[in-house]
Parts: C-alpha cells; sequence; structure tokens
C-alpha cells in the first residue's frame, strides 16, 4: 500500500501541513525541491506519523495510491505553475492536484480549466492559521469539483480546527470559490488589524497609554464580544518588553507594513464587482501610507496638525465600542463582497458554512464568527449582515461613542481611516435617500448622460441650454 496523500514544497506551511496528516495517521509522501528540507522533515519527525520521503517527484508520484492526491504547497505564482508543469507528465487521469498556497483566484479558474482539459482535478484550496494552524489545525477551504473534494473529504476535514465538534473545512463551490474566499479572509484580517491598530493609535498618541497598560485594555476586551486570535495576540505582542533595549518591542518596530497581495487583490475584485468594501481598501491604503516613511518624515517637520486636545471621558471605552462597531461593518462589507463574487462566477457559496468554517483554525477566529453563523441560520439570503437583528442592535448600542471616537480623532488629527470609513458607509446605507442625485445631475449637464426620476418611470435628459427644458431620453 501506497501514501493516501503527498505534500510537495517543505517551507514552514508544507512542512506543518504533511506533520498534521501524519499525526492523524495518514500515511504521507513528501517532497522537496532541495533534498535537504526532506531529510530534516524526517530526521526531526519522521516518527509522528507514516512518512514516505521521496528525492524525486517521479518517486513521489509512484508512491502514492489512486487517486493521487497531491498538495502543493510552495509560493503562489509562477512557482505554482512550475510544478504543475512537472507533475502533470507523471499523473493519470482522475488524479487530484491541491494547490494550499495564497494563489490568485483567476490563477485557480484558469488553473483547473487546464487541467480538467487532460482529466485530472484541481482544488485551489486556502489555508489559514499560519504555522502554527497547519500543524494543529487550520479553517480550510477547498475549491473545485465535487469529484475532486469527495475523494480528500476525509483528511482535510480530519486535520482541520474543530470547534464544537465541527470541522473547520469545508467544500466551499467549484472552481476558483476557496481561493476566492480565502482572499477576502485576509482582507478581511487586513481591515481587523487596521482597526486594531486605530484602536492602539488612539490610546497612544491620543489617552497618552503606555504599551503594557494597552496591552491589559486588550487582555480585558478579549473577555468580551471582541474576543478573537487577533485581539488576544495584540495584548501579547503589546506587552512584550524588546530584549535589547528593554523597551516594549513594539516601540522598536519600524512601522512601515508589509503586505504580500491579498488584501489588494480583494480590494480590487470589490471595485470590480461594485460592492463597497470600504474599511478592506482603506486598510491596504493606510499600509500603502505607512511604507512611505521617507515622506512621512518629511511631511512630519513642515505639515501642522491641530492645536491639542485631550480625550473625553470613558475614552477607552467608547474605543472598544468603536472597535466593535466598525469591525461589524468589515464584516458585512466583506461577506457582502463574497456574495456578489459566488453570484458574478456561479459558485454558489453559503455564507453561514464560511462562518462556520472561520470560527476556529485561522487568524479572523474570533467569538464574532458564532453571531454571523447565527444570523446566517436565521436568514440565509440575508443581503447585510447590518440589517440583522443582533448587528443591528450591537451598532445601535455602540453608535454614540462610535461618533465621539472619530470625532476625537478628528479633533486631535489622529488619523483612523477605518474607523472614519466604516461610520460613513453605516451613515451612508442607512440612508433612504442620498446625494447621487446631484451627481446625476452634473452627469446628465456636461455629459447628457440622462437620469432617471422619483415621481416618473422613464429616462430623462435636461436641455439644460434651452431653459432648462426636459425631454425623454428613451
Ligand atoms: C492566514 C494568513 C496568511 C498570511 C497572510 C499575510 O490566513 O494564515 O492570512 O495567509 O499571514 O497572507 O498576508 P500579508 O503578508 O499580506 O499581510
Amino acid at each position: 500500500m501506497g501514501s493516501q496523500i503527498g505534500v510537495t514544497g517543505l517551507a514552514v506551511m508544507g512542512q506543518n501541513l504533511a506533520r498534521n496528516i501524519a499525526r492523524h495517521g495518514f500515511p504521507v509522501a513528501v517532497h522537496n525541491r532541495s533534498e535537504s528540507r526532506t531529510k530534516q522533515l524526517i530526521e526531526r519527525y519522521g516518527d509522528e506519523g507514516d512518512f514516505t520521503p521521496a528525492t524525486s517527484l517521479e518517486d513521489f508520484v509512484a508512491s502514492l495510491d489512486r487517486p493521487r492526491r497531491i498538495v502543493i504547497m510552495v509560493k503562489a505564482g509562477g512557482p505554482v505553475d512550475a510544478v504543475i508543469d512537472e507533475l502533470v507528465p507523471l499523473l493519470d487521469r482522475g488524479d487530484i492536484l491541491i494547490d494550499g498556497g495564497n494563489s490568485h483566484f483567476e490563477d485557480t479558474r484558469r488553473r483547473e480549466k487546464a487541467l480538467a482539459e487532460r482529466g485530472l482535478h484541481f482544488l485551489g484550496t486556502g489555508v489559514s492559521g499560519g504555522e502554527e494552524g497547519a500543524l494543529n489545525g487550520p479553517s480550510i477551504m477547498p475549491g473545485g469539483p465535487d469529484d475532486a473534494y469527495a475523494p480528500v473529504a476525509e483528511i482535510l476535514t480530519t486535520i482541520a480546527a474543530q470547534v464544537d465538534g465541527t470541522p473547520c473545512a469545508a467544500h466551499i463551490g467549484p472552481d476558483g470559490a476557496g481561493h476566492y474566499v480565502k482572499m477576502a479572509h485576509n482582507g478581511i484580517e487586513y481591515a481587523d488589524m487596521q482597526l486594531i491598530a486605530e484602536a492602539y493609535d488612539l490610546l497612544t498618541s491620543g489617552a497618552g497609554m503606555s504599551a503594557p497598560e494597552i496591552a491589559q485594555t486588550f487582555e480585558q476586551w478579549n473577555e468580551g464580544d471582541l474576543e478573537s486570535f487577533l485581539i488576544e495576540t495584540t495584548a501579547t505582542v503589546l506587552g512584550h518588553t524588546d530584549a535589547a533595549t528593554g523597551r516594549p518591542l513594539v516601540d522598536v518596530i519600524l512601522d512601515e507594513a508589509e503586505q504580500k497581495g491579498t488584501g489588494r487583490w480583494t480590494a480590487q475584485s470589490a471595485l470590480e464587482l461594485g460592492v463597497p468594501v470600504t474599511a478592506i481598501t482603506e486598510a491596504v491604503y493606510a499600509r500603502a501610507l505607512s511604507a512611505r516613511k521617507e515622506q512621512r518624515t518629511r511631511a512630519a517637520g513642515v505639515l501642522p496638525g491641530p492645536a491639542g486636545g485631550s480625550t473625553p471621558d470613558g475614552f477607552v471605552d467608547a474605543v472598544r465600542d468603536a472597535l466593535y462597531a466598525s469591525k461589524v461593518v468589515a464584516y458585512a462589507q466583506g461577506f457582502e463582497q463574497m456574495r456578489a463574487a459566488s453570484d458574478e462566477y456561479d459558485w454558489n457559496v453559503d455564507p453561514g458554512t464560511l462562518a462556520t468554517i472561520w470560527r476556529g483554525g485561522c487568524i479572523i477566529r474570533a467569538r464574532f464568527l458564532d453571531r454571523i453563523k447565527e444570523a446566517y441560520e436565521r436568514s440565509p439570503e440575508l443581503p447585510n449582515l447590518l440589517l440583522d437583528d443582533y448587528f443591528r442592535d450591537a451598532v445601535a448600542g455602540a453608535q454614540d461613542a462610535w461618533r465621539k471616537v472619530v470625532r476625537t480623532a478628528v479633533d486631535l488629527g489622529v488619523p483612523t481611516p477605518a474607523f472614519s470609513a466604516s461610520l460613513a458607509y453605516y451613515d451612508g446605507f442607512r440612508r433612504e435617500r442620498g446625494p447621487a442625485s446631484l451627481i446625476q445631475g452634473l452627469r446628465d449637464y456636461f455629459g447628457a448622460h440622462t437620469y432617471r426620476r422619483v415621481d416618473r418611470e422613464g429616462v430623462f435628459h435636461t436641455l439644460w441650454s434651452e431653459d432648462g427644458r426636459e425631454v425623454s431620453a428613451d
């Protein structure tokens, strides 16, 4: 008997995923382009399960049971195509390739189609949870044909994180659906982290608290509705002292945020779909602005801010409430985007399933996801989470604090792009009639772009140069 599954690409994520598979009793073949990593894995962890190390892709493929199940854990982009190209001649019809990296969903769609033409299955699979998750239970989002998922379902659901006995892995939909929702997960992760960073900024440069004090605040917040991996991790990072200087580590880390692309892709796709995901997009912009250190340093010396001021009473609690309300908006937007993408590409993605499998294993895991799961149970077709009773009440309860925090931020000159954009979205969303009538009027004036009326059916144009006479433009 051969191995039930193989993993090629043994950097930390691949290595940990292979160990996770082996620890659950599934015989696993392992392969890496440079042999030293394979050797190292076997030397260090070979006794954790039934590993079959392979030095060549030929041996690797030959050691697998059929249909062959191969997880590719290499860098997104060209390296995935390179591995696929090498593997394809060695495979037979019905074999299954599983790309577990952060691939762009359009690449996944292309690969799935090309491989299907050769009788091979492709599962573009989002895997979230970082190194620790890969080893001890990630959240897994496979996308591809039913025929490809069925033979790997048992392994994937077994190695995934489990919450209340439910695995954090489920078949998301066909072709690029799995990688799309992983991309959106990361976009939401960007928004979550930006909101946390803004809260930290308000408490430090606004309220003058130290990093250890803010660490304690986050620890307390983690006892309530905000309870999540990222809030808990924030408390850990803020509470950490730099060994070399004795200062809080966060104070010696350079303030330039890097990014690998998934947040940007989320924003790009949202723009194409016409879905306003302002919190995620502001988070991407904030990282870009942070990276302009040289320009910011120049500007800091010449651009004046407000005269100064203080934070109001109860500010810390208000920031917590503002963070929660903004987070609701960020998730409402992200889930709306995934629904729009699902409609656009005909994926039939179930948002309730996403909320369920994101409750554990992944980076955005949170108590909050239970609330989202419940909202979709109450109303599977819910168009926007803000319209759910629980979230409506949560935001209504937080809105005074939310407005106070944004006002204070403006007065103090502390930038809160994600807090502010979320609040603006909320106010825009709850308006039955907004100012777009004027935009339509302007468009009609300078470009005869026409408009519709509130009181009559049809399409109209005003002859602006002829005393504003109106004609039907049908
Ligand atoms: C996860 C993470 C993981 C990775 C991000 C980081 O779900 O496990 O999201 O995929 O940490 O890709 O992305 P940036 O480097 O762009 O912040």
